[in-house]
């Protein structure tokens, strides 16, 4: 094992690459286009302290210790009691869960024996309706084994309650009256459809807090629940965000705040025309985090109208990327493709684990030169590698390191991703916690199957010209 770093340290925010002090002034980011945002800059730091009331999410590392009580009670009555604990949810109610699971937990968690999982459930997330992948979930659990927890924000949104609704009527099938012991609920206190129905049927609550939505909601009940579920630790990963919340409202100065500086950069950036943000994690941990990601800055960037209802269409394109194994697919885009980009890297110091390389080979030098290593270093030098490569090449990239992956370090991520989110939203002058363009497609699902309420929608859709049978292309067999 390596040395293992403590608990308590902050992550490492390094920005080095996305200035004109290594790339040039052409593509790297120069104090001189800093200045010319002062006015910009100055008018966001003061969105963020006037706004903070509105943005309940930022108050979740400090505001939760019944809650957490709440939850731990709960998943210590349910912990020997269930094999499997499913999560029913789509977006910001699943990605910030499979993401948290992925980072904390062993990564063949499920197959681990209970023993081995120190006696906590098995845990899938059905982040979709893919009719295949849901048929395919109810093969391998025991539905009377099995505790389900709906999320959804809203109540309403149509994936997650027809996951609910087949889960339910299995689960009535299967075990008759005791089935509403096989369900818990997050949603809003208030709102949606779920609630009544929870409330009715008398499943478990938690709540999703006013003015927390969905892409933001990762450290409230959303995520805690699953992730205590599965015996990671929650407190810690409040702490870890809490820590970072400290460490972002130190200080107004732009190039001194993780958050800040990272939004803005990314701002100046988007102003050169770099249109995608990549975001690649050195870490099979840290996959699904760059899907969690790509949900916050697309959702929360991609905009039609400015905060005076002006049209701007504006917002990175985030991609997901996965060190190494995309150096072997998408690097090379990167490193001699279009001047679009920011690569963001996600690097570890110190995994949990080592794996060393044995020696062998010892007559073939292009091959023995790897023993003795090992994959650890690998990993490191092979992302060091393509920064490299990519500062030679003058593309912008920016790493965040995290000392270990752990639930503090894992807390701290999250709110600093968030917080950019936000403050970038601020810089873009939009709304970075609305998203009319899902909900346009939402209504036409509604509208298309049958629901009342929906039927002028419908007939906008039938108004559609019929398509040209001549751009679709089939051959007969
Ligand atoms: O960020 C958001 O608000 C959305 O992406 C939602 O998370 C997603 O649409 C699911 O919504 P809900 O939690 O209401 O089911």
């Amino acid at each position: 094992m390596e040395n293992r770093r403590s608990n308590n340290e902050s992550l490492q925010v390094d920005v080095n690459y996305m200035t004109a002090e290594y790339l040039g002034s052409r593509e790297g980011i120069s104090e001189a286009e800093l200045q010319a945002q002062a006015e910009t800059l100055a008018r966001a730091v003061r969105a963020m302290k006037d706004k903070r009331p509105q943005m309940a999410w930022r108050e979740l590392p400090h505001n939760q210790n019944d809650v957490v009580d709440q939850i731990l009670d709960y998943t210590r009555r349910v912990k020997d009691r269930f094999e499997n604990f499913v999560v029913l949810g789509i977006g910001g109610s699943a990605l910030g869960p499979l993401a948290v699971q992925q980072a904390l937990n062993h990564l063949y968690y499920n197959e681990l024996p209970k023993a081995k999982r120190n006696g906590f459930p098995r845990i899938y997330i059905v982040d979709n309706v893919d009719p295949e992948r849901f048929a395919a979930l109810l093969d391998v659990i025991n539905p009377a084994e099995t505790l389900f927890n709906v999320i959804t924000k809203s109540g309403s949104t149509s994936e997650t309650m027809a996951q609910f609704m087949i889960v339910t009527e299995l689960l009535r099938r299967v075990l008759g009256d005791s089935y509403s012991e096989h369900i818990v609920a997050t949603t809003d206190a208030a709102k949606g459809n779920l609630i009544g129905i929870a409330q009715e049927e008398k499943y478990p609550l938690f709540y999703v807090p006013d003015g927390v939505g969905g892409r933001f909601s990762e450290l409230s009940a959303v995520g805690l629940l699953p992730a205590a579920a599965a015996g990671i630790d929650i407190r810690e990963l409040l702490r870890g965000a809490a820590f970072m919340d400290r460490w972002i409202e130190e200080t107004d100065q732009v190039t001194e705040n993780p958050a800040y500086v990272r939004a803005v950069l990314h701002y100046c950036a988007y102003l050169k025309g770099k249109n995608i943000s990549v975001m690649m994690p050195y870490a099979d941990s840290l996959k699904y985090f760059a899907d969690w990601y790509a949900q916050l800055w697309a959702e929360s960037l991609g905009k039609r109208l400015n905060q005076d209802g002006e049209e701007v269409f504006v917002g990175q394109t985030p991609v997901k990327a996965l060190g190494v194994t995309d150096q072997h697919s998408q690097v090379q885009l990167y490193t001699e493709g279009p001047y679009d980009k920011v690569v963001n890297f996600l690097a570890v110091g110190s995994f949990r684990n080592s794996v060393e390389i044995p020696r062998l080979y010892a007559k073939v030098p292009g091959v023995s030169f790897l023993g003795g290593h090992t994959l650890n270093q690998l990993m490191e030098v092979e992302r060091v590698a393509t920064e490299y490569a990519l500062v030679k090449a003058n593309r912008l990239n920016n790493t965040i390191v995290l000392p270990e992956v752990n639930p503090f370090t894992i807390g701290q991520l999250i709110y600093l991703l968030e917080v950019e989110t936000a403050f970038a939203g601020e810089l873009l002058k939009i709304d970075a916690f609305d998203q009319p363009g899902v909900e346009e497609g939402k209504n036409a699902t509604y509208a298309l199957l049958g629901r009342v309420g929906f039927e002028d929608v419908k007939e906008k859709l039938k108004a559609l010209p019929a398509k040209n049978q001549r751009y679709i292309l089939k051959r007969p067999v």
